[in-house]
């Protein structure tokens, strides 16, 4: 199948990425300023999730009104997934009908199999291994507030999952150092850590993350199919937790992003969303327009507004 998709970081190059991100900006401000943009009218897109959902569902659900196009939620629940019927079946039925695909599922090979099997974009709306949708709107939010991340440090802090080895794709294709600070046996996947090379150290004080950083991140410690262990890993991350104070140790123009949902009290203290270093209202907004950018690429390239 000959379509384009955006199942990880790597799918896109580095000047596609950066290209990416000024879109969004300007999207952002076309909105802002009232002007209607729709160059997706009649296009659909379909969004299969696997997992429960505020900000990815509306931000591709909303954008895709905004653009022009409609979106059908499906859940495997009501739909034949749910059933049995092959992925590969469902994705060239699909396909069919649909101009773009959204997923979000638990092992990443159920989107693989997807996009081997559709004639249409399809997009990684969050998996077990990556997150590269929110990576979009984290990398806009860094350039709106302080410019290129290009060459500077990123902290994260806590567990090695989703987002962390998504950080570990956007340290190689925005070129800058990660330090992460997990507990033993919490590390990201083996094959994030290995491509990221040189970029990447992984430390056990969050103190020694955080020094000297301008961007901190963090996430639950529980991630959604992980339930089962939440009681062992609240007593495990305890020391990880992100506040004030761990900021302070950072560079003065620190900034803190958290992709949210977050958890007061566990991984950010209860104060952190209201510090002036935490931009995660405008980081959630900015799925948005960042995911807007992507669709326009994806199902409609070299459109531009008038
Ligand atoms: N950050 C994020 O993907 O949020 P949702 O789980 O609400 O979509
Ligand atoms: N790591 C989290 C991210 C939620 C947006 C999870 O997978 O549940």
């Amino acid at each position: 199948m000959s379509a384009r998709h955006f199942l990880s970081l790597m799918d896109f190059s580095p000047l596609e990425l950066s290209g990416l991100i000024r879109r969004a900006i300007e999207l952002k401000d076309l909105r802002q300023r009232g002007v209607l943009f729709e160059p997706l009218k009649s296009r659909v897109l379909g969004m299969i999730f696997e997992k429960a959902s505020t900000r990815t569902r509306l931000s591709f659900e909303a954008g895709m009104i905004q653009l022009g196009g409609q979106a059908i939620f499906l859940s495997p629940r009501d739909t034949q997934l749910g059933r049995g019927e092959p992925i590969g079946d469902t994705a060239i039925v699909m396909s069919s009908m649909l101009d773009v695909v959204m997923i979000r599922t638990y092992a990443h090979s159920n989107l693989t199999e997807f996009a081997a099997h559709s004639s249409v974009p399809v997009i990684n709306g969050l998996s077990d291994d990556l997150h590269p949708c929110q990576l979009l709107a984290d990398m806009q939010t860094f350039e709106e507030a302080r410019g290129s991340i290009k060459g500077k440090t990123v902290a994260w802090v806590g567990d090695g999952n989703n987002m962390c080895n998504t950080y570990l794709e956007a340290a190689v294709q925005f070129d800058f150092q990660l330090r992460i600070a997990c507990p033993e046996g919490y590390e990201p996947k083996a094959e994030f850590l290995k491509a990221a090379g040189d970029r990447v150290r992984i430390v056990r004080d969050p103190k020694e993350a955080v020094a000297g950083a301008h961007l901190v991140s963090t996430d639950v410690w529980t991630s959604m199919g992980q339930e089962e262990e939440s009681a062992k890993r609240l007593k495990l991350f305890a020391p990880y937790q992100v506040n004030r104070a761990l900021l302070d140790a950072a560079d003065p123009s620190v900034i803190f992003l958290h992709c949210l949902p977050a958890h007061r009290g566990e991984e950010i203290s209860e104060d952190l969303l209201d510090d002036p270093r935490s931009l995660a209202w405008q980081q959630a907004e900015n799925r948005l327009h960042a995911q807007k950018a992507l669709m326009e690429v994806l199902v409609a390239p070299g459109c531009r507004p008038a």
